[in-house]
């Protein structure tokens, strides 16, 4: 167990919180120190990016969700609960913006969660608004407990939580206990009956849902999501196209598997990044979430790492998806994720296998960057593998010369403001202390202020090997805010900061796929 600064008052504080003794076994400890380096002007100019995308929406957008920066207007696409506000409040916390983080706490008590006109999505609203609420609370009772945040609107990240998981928790209420993603809340919350769901929107929930069980003492959160994981731990016979790994729909009247297509990219990737996950959130309770992520993680490693036919030999490699057994030789941005998922569980399971792949991986995406006239890397991409001789195709006659330099071809060009290549680096480094993974980062940061900074903040763009990146979307995501910036800013910080991810499976936070950071169970289980 790592006592940093603040961490025995917390764990004090932790202890008269709960009804029983602290029964947690002692964390293993290496004690290994990597020399991390801090580069304040790095850290003081990604600070610069986060003031002007907040101020951007604090003036342009607020309290609607997202801004959209060059007409200097709003929009509600995350059912008008300020979107972006609570997405960004961990990150204004972690970057010492105290300001930002008192404006963003009196607005939370406001929010009405109990109506909205638009469509609610469980899996949305759950990593972003939950994760965000949950993470500022367990922020302000740790780390940040000592800087004098009105105690009032702290306690509101809890109540407000609460309020909406109760309202969202309708969605379960299903024949399987499969939840369904789509809620109307006008009048009353109700499902929309939906016949799937996916293996992320199920699978990416139990974090959010068992800390707040964990924080309020009331179980049916944590139940209701631990039930629906249930299945995907638990397929059915003939179900796992190889051990672990699952196709992407689900029948939520019976939770069984409706098809035999997946990999780590968009529908399925975060139900992957939460087996091994949860098990750092508490090793005890979660355990076979762990040997479902090792099944995942070295069917992977067998049968979806995949080296472009331009350099066999490269440390770097991609990952491939798959229909039935076939690989399909195409990933995007939303699978970069994969390298620092794996460099996690590497670390944390003592397993060098599992960080070479993840610095293969990291390695792979990079390769997506540094080959675009931006600088920046594509949504999708597709290669031709070494030595595949099935569904294996020649790159379209257009792609050929960009292929045979780059090893890769773009299939979509656009770059939404994602954090999955940075969050790679940030763990990469965390684990190697390599400062070339900072260096990385911080061409990828200086890439997306120069090619996205545009009017009032940070816009997606329709292309990244136009030179000044093709069009402007005129959107600024919450995620940038939440995660795109913070793990640009972490991988050149402070290496105190308590959050960090730690080398030496000492971790006491563990992040959610919004790169929300959440304490690790502490205190008395359920039980
Ligand atoms: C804290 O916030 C509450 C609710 O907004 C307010 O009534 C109270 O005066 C505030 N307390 C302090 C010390 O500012
Ligand atoms: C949670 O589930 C357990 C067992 O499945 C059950 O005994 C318990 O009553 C449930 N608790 C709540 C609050 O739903
Ligand atoms: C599960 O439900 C789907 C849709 O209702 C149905 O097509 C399928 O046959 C069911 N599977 C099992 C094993 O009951
Ligand atoms: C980031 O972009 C802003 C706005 O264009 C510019 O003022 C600033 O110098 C840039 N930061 C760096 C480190 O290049």
């Amino acid at each position: 167990m790592h006592l940093r600064k603040i961490g025995i008052s917390f764990l004090l504080a932790q202890a008269s919180l709960s009804h029983a003794a602290p029964t947690e076994p002692s964390r293993p400890h290496q004690g290994s120190h990597l020399p991390y380096q801090t580069h304040p002007e790095r850290t003081s100019a990604i600070k610069e990016a986060f003031r002007r995308s907040w101020t951007g929406y604090r003036n342009h957008a607020f309290p609607q969700d997202t801004l959209r920066p060059l007409s200097n207007t709003g929009a509600n696409d995350r059912n008008g609960w300020g979107a972006t506000a609570v997405d960004a409040l961990s990150t204004a916390l972690l970057m010492g913006e105290y300001g930002v983080a008192a404006d963003i706490l009196e607005y939370i008590p406001e929010i009405n969660f109990d109506a909205t006109t638009t469509v609610v999505s469980l899996f949305e609203t759950t990593i972003r608004y939950l994760g965000g609420l949950l993470s500022g609370y367990d922020l302000l009772n740790g780390p940040y407990a000592s800087f004098n945040f009105n105690n009032s609107h702290v306690n509101s990240l809890l109540a407000q939580a609460e309020r909406l998981a109760g309202n969202l928790a309708v969605a379960f209420d299903t024949p399987s206990g499969v939840p369904d993603n789509d809620l109307i809340f006008d009048p009353m919350p109700r499902r929309v009956g939906s016949v799937y769901n996916h293996l992320a929107t199920i699978g990416t929930l139990v974090l959010e849902w068992t800390r707040l069980s964990d924080l309020t003492g009331d179980y049916h959160f944590a139940n209701v999501s631990q039930r629906a994981e249930w299945y995907l731990l638990n397929p059915d016979p003939g179900a796992e196209i190889w051990p672990g790994l699952l196709g992407t729909r689900v029948f939520i009247d019976n939770g069984t598997m409706a098809d035999r297509e997946g990999g780590w990219g968009g529908g399925t990737d975060s139900f992957y990044e939460y087996l091994i996950k949860m098990w750092i959130y508490d090793p005890v309770r979660f355990s076979y979430y762990k040997d479902r992520w090792v099944a995942a993680a070295d069917s992977t490693i067998a049968h979806l790492l995949s080296r472009s036919s331009v350099q066999p030999n490269a440390d770097w490699a991609f990952l491939s998806s798959y229909v039935d057994t076939v690989p399909v030789y195409s990933s995007g941005h939303l699978a970069c994720f994969a390298g620092g998922n794996f460099i996690l569980g590497g670390l944390v399971l003592g397993e060098q296998k599992y960080i070479d792949a993840g610095l293969a991986i990291t390695d792979g995406c990079r390769r997506t960057y540094i080959m675009t006239a931006t600088g920046l890397g594509p949504e999708s991409f597709q290669w031709q593998d070494s030595m595949a001789s099935v569904n294996n195709a020649q790159p379209p006659a257009e792609w050929k010369a960009f292929f045979d330099v780059a090893g890769f071809w773009i299939t979509n060009p656009a770059y939404n403001l994602r954090p999955e290549v940075i969050e790679s680096y940030y763990y990469a480094y965390r684990a190697t202390g390599d400062p070339k993974y900072q260096e990385w980062a911080w061409e990828a940061f200086l890439a997306i202020n120069k090619t996205c900074s545009i009017g009032s903040g940070f816009s997606a763009i329709t292309d990244v090997n136009e030179p000044r990146g093709g069009r402007f979307w005129d959107f600024q995501e919450s995620y940038f805010l939440a995660e795109t910036l913070k793990y640009s800013y972490l991988i050149q910080a402070d290496a105190e900061l308590e959050v960090h991810v730690q080398a030496d499976k000492g971790n006491g936070w563990v992040y959610n796929t919004e790169a929300h950071p959440i304490r690790v169970w502490q205190g008395s289980r359920p039980a």
